[in-house]
């Protein structure tokens, strides 16, 4: 029911983004900050990784230099009604250096992941350092633990007027582009309400981290 009505709506949306697709092949990419705005693939930016045996700190450190991730959701899609599937999102815990540890996301309606959402809020996040500069640099395969990667588990949550400017913010700073997309696709700020967290840095088998663990960290 709801992917026939969200039909003529797509067809919108591709008429709205081919104008948009153009521009992106005559235009410099906008998609990363740039100098100051969270650009941790240059090398000499990306701050040095925590002592691994420290897991609440190095899962915030991921999840703090990280711009994105794969959220696993629950699928509302009739082909795959019931079954896990993952979508790529672009998120952000704060300004470069101080990040809170809480991914904030710019959602719309049309995504597929909201609808998703909507039936069931609960929601994986799956992030890696082979997003940046660390593993490339080290020799590290993305599914070596060497390669850290976390997981973050809970549900996803439109976040309120109050905390809506800080993530407006540490989103808009770290995904300029942002700024541009369509009004009309009526965009709308929420976050992860973390439940449980797993890192894998080290061989052995996942670590469990609590929420409490995670936030009680402080990064510098
Ligand atoms: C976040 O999750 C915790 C634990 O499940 C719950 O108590 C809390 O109400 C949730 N917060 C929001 C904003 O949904
Ligand atoms: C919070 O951090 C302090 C200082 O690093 C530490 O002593 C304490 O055990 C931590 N508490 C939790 C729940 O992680």
């Amino acid at each position: 029911m709801a992917s026939r009505a969200l039909g003529p709506a797509r067809s919108l949306l591709a008429a709205l983004l081919a104008p948009a697709l153009v521009s992106l092949l005559v235009s410099p990419a906008r998609g990363r900050g740039g100098l100051d705005h969270g650009d941790w693939d240059v090398e000499r930016r990306l701050p040095p990784l925590p002592p691994r045996d420290d897991a609440p700190r190095v899962a915030r450190f991921v999840t703090h230099v990280s711009d994105w991730g794969a959220v696993a959701t629950i699928s509302t899609l009739e082909a795959v009604r019931g079954r896990s599937f993952a979508d790529v999102i672009s998120f952000s815990d704060g300004p470069p250096g101080a990040g809170s540890g809480v991914p904030y996301m710019y959602l719309s309606p049309l995504q597929q992941l909201v609808s998703d959402l909507r039936e069931n809020p609960q929601a994986t996040l799956t992030l890696s350092l082979a997003q940046t500069v660390f593993c490339r640099k080290h020799g590290f395969d993305p599914q070596s633990p060497l390669c850290v990667h976390i997981m973050l588990s809970g549900t996803v949550t439109k976040v309120n007027e109050k905390e809506a400017d800080y993530a407006k913010n540490s989103l808009f700073l770290r995904h300029p582009e942002m700024k541009t997309w369509p009004s009309s696709h009526n965009w709308f700020f929420a976050k992860l309400n973390i439940t449980n967290i797993w890192v894998l840095d080290y061989f052995g088998g996942p670590k469990v981290v609590t929420p409490e663990e995670y936030f009680n960290v402080t990064l510098q």
